[in-house]
């Protein structure tokens, strides 16, 4: 048994959790409010998933195109996730996005300008107009940059490569959390009555992600664990292009920002397929012959989209299709062409890491032949179900921001809009915290030893059995059971198979056990984590199951259509003792105000 006595505490009023775009922009926040913050994060600082999002972050700041505006790209953010969003954080969302640009800006972030000395913008799939403000191909690159560097200068405490593993709570309000320290295995406790989630995603339990290690759904499931629930988790985006070979690097991003700047999708009778897949809900906006598609990359005004730039569902599930059609390249994919409609000049310039990336990883010049690539699970749109205004979800201190909030993307994400996502709620979290932190000080609640004690026992479980299931092997059969089963395309009875494996897992993890000392020991890590990929797996799984239709990123084999009665339905799961359960929930109604732009052509 530990002695609680004997390990590290500190005392802050908010609480950090998760290093990226959103947990540096929430911690800024809140220390700019008047907070005592703290930033805890699994990784080194810098290293996060907000730099996968490569192509941009999408604000409506009208530098390309006049004619758009924060309600145009609030419609095309809806019409991307079929409708579910939260209306409010879509509508928040694009209204505050140029003013999150603005000030990253001011911060010192170095964007691509137009010809006239503007902050540039690119187009993506889903948003009518060019929107998306980049840095080449490396936006959330320079996006982590300068957020990492005004944190440090502002003196914001970081406690990295520190895993939380569990939050403390009294009479249903956050009191802290319990971490350990990964290099020395030593236990650290926090008190805190505010913390904010801002862990990402969740794309290690699947087996091909363009996420890494630290990416185990563990706000997720700290925050299930406290009584939070979360919605939308039917709904795990695959971004269509992924690298498909060679094996070691199957699932790393290839960015959107290949399409939006012209490349095209091929299968492997040279047939641009895209327009075979274009959907009834896209049809009027979407260009059905190759001139009007190629016009439009000239004139978004009086030309309709081309396929490739549909939604990320859409195109990632067209790929899927012409692959099983036995229409694939060589290793499983289809192929992304550039090379045949921009010069090397503007290839190199505008992506330059995709240039690199194929070269030195695959031995492949984009600038001169095509690439492979084959969807790879990049991101979850379900998360903590929160307040739209303030990120706190319904336990009292405990808030989301990014990839671990749910709502704002509903069925789809729009490529881009989670760096202005994360920017924005990043902060809006960050003030809502600190103004909670500070309103009371009196009040707070110290974490009591025996909580502190049951916490590092839980952790130090797998140490105390012997011979018992190894972690990797979980880990393994986790990733291809959610590949497998829970994956693009969708069936009653092999999501069912899912569940009844999953159980088996659980059962095998109760069994799972390490060897060596508490040093950095990767194995102990990696059975922690576990505990959270399968809570999320199994919301994953049940709400999918649950959901008899298809929609955005949720397709179902056996129920292809997406039906109107389920299209004012998202599903909330929480957990019922240690199990979790699905229930229905109706959305949130949208002021005619905003339903009135939906009529507009
Ligand atoms: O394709 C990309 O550059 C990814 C962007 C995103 O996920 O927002």
């Amino acid at each position: 048994m530990t002695d609680p006595s004997t390990i590290e505490r500190h005392s802050y009023d908010v609480l950090v959790v998760g290093a990226g775009g959103a947990g540096l922009r929430a911690a800024i926040a809140a220390h700019d409010a008047g907070a005592k913050v703290a930033i805890i994060c699994k990784s080194l600082l810098g290293k996060a998933h907000t730099v996968m999002a490569e192509g941009g972050a999408a604000a409506a700041m009208g530098n390309v195109y006049s004619e758009d505006n924060w309600r145009v790209h609030f419609r095309d953010t809806m019409r991307g996730g079929k409708m579910l969003n939260h209306w409010r954080m879509a509508q928040l969302h694009a209204q505050e996005a140029p003013d999150r640009i603005h000030e990253l800006e001011d911060w010192g972030a170095l964007f691509d300008r137009t010809p006239d000395g503007l902050i540039s913008q690119r187009d993506f799939g889903g948003h009518r107009y060019a929107r998306l403000a980049h840095v080449g191909d490396r936006t959330g690159l320079e996006l982590i940059r300068t957020l990492q560097q005004r944190a440090v200068a502002l003196g914001i405490d970081v406690y990295m490569e520190c895993t939380v593993t569990k939050l403390f709570q009294e009479g249903g309000r956050i009191t802290g959390a319990f971490g350990y320290w990964r290099e020395s295995g030593r236990f650290i406790v926090f008190e805190a009555p505010t913390v904010v989630l801002a862990t990402g995603g969740i794309g290690k339990s699947y087996k091909v992600t363009s996420n890494s290690w630290e990416y185990t759904g563990d706000g997720h499931a700290l925050a299930l664990e406290a009584g939070a629930s979360l919605v939308n988790m039917e709904f795990v985006q695959f971004h269509p292009t992924g690298m498909v070979w060679p094996p070691s690097v199957k699932g790393i991003l290839v960015t959107e920002s290949v399409r939006g700047d012209g490349g095209v999708l091929r299968n492997s009778e040279g047939r641009r397929f895209m327009f075979d897949y274009i959907p009834e809900f896209f049809k009027s906006e979407t260009a059905d012959n190759e001139a009007e598609a190629d016009r439009w990359y000239d004139d978004k005004t009086n030309n309709r989209r081309p396929p490739e730039l549909l939604p990320r569902d859409e195109v990632a599930r067209a790929i899927n299709a012409e692959v099983k059609a036995g229409r694939g390249s060589p290793h499983g994919g289809v192929f992304l062409d550039i090379a045949s409609r921009r010069s090397a000049e503007y290839i190199q310039r505008r992506l330059p890491s995709m240039y690199h990336q194929f070269k030195e990883l695959a031995d492949v010049d984009i600038t001169a032949e095509p690439m492979e690539v084959g969807p790879t699970c990049h991101y979850v749109m379900g998360g903590v179900a929160v307040d739209p205004d303030t990120e706190e979800s319904t336990v009292t201190g405990l808030y989301a921001a990014g990839e671990v909030a749910g709502g704002m993307h509903g069925a789809n994400r729009l490529g881009g809009n989670s760096l202005s996502d994360l920017l924005v709620f990043g902060r809006r979290a960050g003030i809502a915290a600190a103004a909670a932190a500070t309103a009371a000080p009196s009040e707070r609640v110290s974490i009591s030893d025996d909580d502190v004690t049951a916490a590092a026992d839980a952790a130090l479980a797998p140490f105390e059995r012997q011979g018992g299931e190894n972690p990797y092997s979980v880990q393994q059969d986790l990733q291809d059971i959610m590949h497998r089963l829970v994956g693009i395309i969708r069936r009653a009875d092999e999501m069912q198979q899912a569940l009844s494996e999953l159980e088996q897992l659980k059962e095998r993890s109760a069994q799972l056990s390490v060897e060596g000392h508490r040093q950095y020991n990767p194995g102990w890590h990696l059975a922690l984590d576990l505990h959270n990929m399968l809570r999320v797996s199994e919301c994953i799984a049940k709400a999918a199951l649950e959901r008899t239709e298809s929609r955005g990123g949720h397709t179902r084999d056996d129920y292809p259509a997406t039906e109107d009665d389920w299209g004012t339905v998202n599903l909330h799961c929480v957990l019922d003792d240690d199990a979790v359960s699905v229930r229905r929930e109706t959305l949130p109604e949208m002021p005619d105000e905003l339903r009135e732009l939906f009529e507009e052509k």
